[in-house]
């Protein structure tokens, strides 16, 4: 049997209680329907997936993972109406935020999957089918017991480069320099990918600040871009 890159059982996310509000829990049934795309283990055909008008099929199509509560996620889909951003995170209070601020918004270009990421690459996204890939923030797993489970190592970032076409970037943030520094290594030594910058990227002026940009900031945290492409 051929194993995978979910098979390991390693979790790059950490489990969250906590009850939802009503509105919240209102939301997430009631807006499914419109924006959410359920696991599935087979490709999806972007093809299919026209904005909510039923009008534009998406010529690009952008892979967010862990957008939390999914503010700058909405902001970067108003800016780029043109493209479609697959957004997927695991917990329902944030799914149930994004889906209300897509609707509030009247915004048709955003798609959300509750879903391991790692499942949803390997199962769900066509090869050479992605202008882009952004991970903001991801979990920093600081103890060094944790660090295996950083989304950003080897046999991820080479699955997410065959996810991407040729001029697709890779674009990661992190406020954890350890992190970071590691991110460099691993994404500089991925076969297919090519750094656009010598190093660390510029803080690109487009990419909103999330909320966990904003607590590193707080907490005196530098902030690092890498922007690679698949060549
Ligand atoms: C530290 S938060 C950052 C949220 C947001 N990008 C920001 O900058 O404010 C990381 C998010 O990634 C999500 N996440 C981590 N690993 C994931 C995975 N394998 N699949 C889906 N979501 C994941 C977590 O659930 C969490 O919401």
């Amino acid at each position: 049997m051929s194993s995978s890159v979910s098979d390991s059982g390693i979790r790059t996310f950490q489990a969250r209680g906590g009850r939802m509000s009503k509105g919240s829990r209102e939301g997430l049934t009631r807006l499914w329907p419109t924006y959410g795309i359920g696991l599935q283990d087979t490709p999806l055909d972007f093809g299919e997936i026209h904005d909510l008008e039923g009008v534009t099929p998406p010529s690009n199509v952008i892979l967010e993972v862990g957008f939390g509560m999914g503010h700058a996620t909405t902001e970067m889909a108003q800016a780029d109406p043109n493209s479609l951003i697959l957004a997927v995170d695991v917990h329902s209070a944030g799914i149930s935020a994004l889906m209300r601020m897509c609707e509030r918004e009247g915004i048709t270009n955003v798609r959300v999957i509750q879903a391991d990421a790692v499942k949803v690459i390997e199962n769900m996204i066509p090869t050479d089918s992605l202008s882009g890939f952004r991970l903001y923030f991801p979990d920093p797993w600081p103890k060094a017991r944790h660090q295996k489970r950083r989304f950003v190592r080897p046999d991820l970032t080479e699955l997410v480069t065959t996810r991407l076409r040729t001029g697709g970037t890779f674009h990661a943030a992190t406020d954890w320099q350890d992190y970071a520094d590691q991110m460099l290594e691993v994404l500089e030594a991925t076969p297919g990918l090519k750094n656009q910058y010598d190093g660390f990227a510029p803080r690109p002026k487009w990419r909103p600040m999330t909320a966990f940009e904003r607590r590193g900031l707080k907490r005196g945290h530098n902030i690092s871009d890498l922007i690679f492409v698949k060549e």
